[in-house]
């Protein structure tokens, strides 16, 4: 059952290019659309919002704030995010005209399910991103996105991860097709590059050997920190929670910008610290800075492990150890970008002699607060 792995993690990480294709498919039209035609969720629903709030726990969060530079991209709505578990006892301003949209793997989280009953009777709209048919949050939201990842074993995310990440992507896109926001050549060209992206992840997954020997390599460390900017700040606070979640270690995720405003402190002589390189094709300013600050990091003695676009030459001189991925469009990045990270923390966590699909203290589906 576990496919010739000896982990489930290791296998279902494999899985991520099937997983991403199955939750495209029918999605994708042929002339470059996307088609949502789930049970309870219309074009007609997505109107009149004029705010979308995401609400999730964990790494469906980090999902959600990649989700938040995309739909405030392509749709020009305001979007928040926020962990289920503030979101529920605070007094969100929310109406009839808000969305607000719940991701959950299990669709059993308690947190969320709360904050989805909180918002259904402020009469906001809900719409359940969610892996598992027929479960609870599903059933209590006005609409359902399935991301057919199929069943997740471990009990830390991965593939789940890249399903939640893409339902995101296509509902950014659905709400600026449906508003008008987006004429359609543009929504088509966004079509076109999400049609390849399982292939890119595959080609990802090729490439990532190096990044076990690299991992196993620092089994001893006592702390790693991951930088990132722009999607790459929420990819960076996914690789730190799967590192401590396997591997049981010290990891921190920072946005690149808020080093000098303290996290800095933290780097002395030898800490490995992981960046995540937007494309310089992409935002040019935001990738000059993140060269910037790896150069301060490096000065301070760091050890760094650079993950960054191939074709980007600028960053060479200053990684330590450097880890390619495919080119894609700047959004779509994390697809991509998250895959050598899951791949280091199961290697770190294997290196210390843990069991990767059932690590201390965690349960897959967290029906208490
Ligand atoms: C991390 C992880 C958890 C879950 C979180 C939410 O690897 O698995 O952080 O993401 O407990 O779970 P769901 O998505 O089932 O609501």
């Amino acid at each position: 059952e576990k496919g010739g792995f000896p982990y489930f993690m290791l296998k279902e990480i494999s899985e991520q290019p099937a997983v991403l294709a199955d939750t495209l498919r029918g999605r994708l039209s042929a002339e470059g659309s996307i088609v949502l035609d789930e049970e309870r969720l219309s074009g007609e629903d997505f109107r009149d919002i004029d705010k979308v709030f995401i609400v999730a726990c964990g790494t469906a969060y980090h999902a959600g704030l990649i989700a938040k530079y995309a739909i405030e991209h392509w749709t020009r709505l305001p979007c928040e995010v926020e962990m289920a578990s503030e979101f529920r006892y605070r007094d969100p301003v929310l109406d009839r005209s808000t969305l607000v949209v719940a991701i959950s793997q299990s669709g059993e989280t308690l947190d969320t399910l709360m904050a989805v009953k909180h918002a259904r009777e402020q009469k906001a709209r809900v719409l359940a991103i969610c892996n598992t048919n027929g479960s609870t949050i599903p059933r209590e939201s006005d609409a359902v996105l399935y991301t057919r990842c199929g069943p997740e074993v471990g009990v830390a995310a991965t593939k789940t991860f890249l399903g939640q990440v893409a339902a995101c992507l296509l509902v950014g896109l659905f709400l600026a097709q449906a508003r008008g926001v987006l004429y359609g050549d543009e929504v088509g060209a966004y079509v076109e590059k999400l049609q390849k992206m399982p292939d890119l992840v595959a080609r990802t997954l090729s490439t990532v050997g190096p990044v076990r020997e690299l991992a196993r390599s620092l089994a001893g460390a006592k702390a790693v920190l991951f930088l990132g900017r722009h999607v790459g700040y929420p990819v960076a606070l996914e690789g730190a929670l799967k590192l401590k979640e396997l591997a049981y270690m010290h990891a921190e995720g920072f946005p690149a910008g808020e080093l000098k405003h303290g996290p800095i402190a933290l780097v002395e002589q030898g800490v490995p610290v992981v960046v995540v390189v937007p494309s310089p094709r992409g935002r040019a300013v935001l990738h000059d800075k993140i060269v910037s600050n790896i150069q301060e990091v490096r000065a301070r003695g760091a050890r760094m492990i650079v993950i960054a676009e191939e074709g980007d030459h600028q960053v060479e001189p200053f990684a330590d150890h450097l880890i390619r991925v495919p080119a894609t469009p700047s959004l779509f990045a994390p697809l991509v970008t998250t895959i050598p990270l899951q791949v280091f923390a199961c290697e770190l966590a294997l290196a210390r002699g843990l069991d990767v699909d059932q690590p201390r203290n965690l349960a897959k589906s967290v029906t208490v607060e």
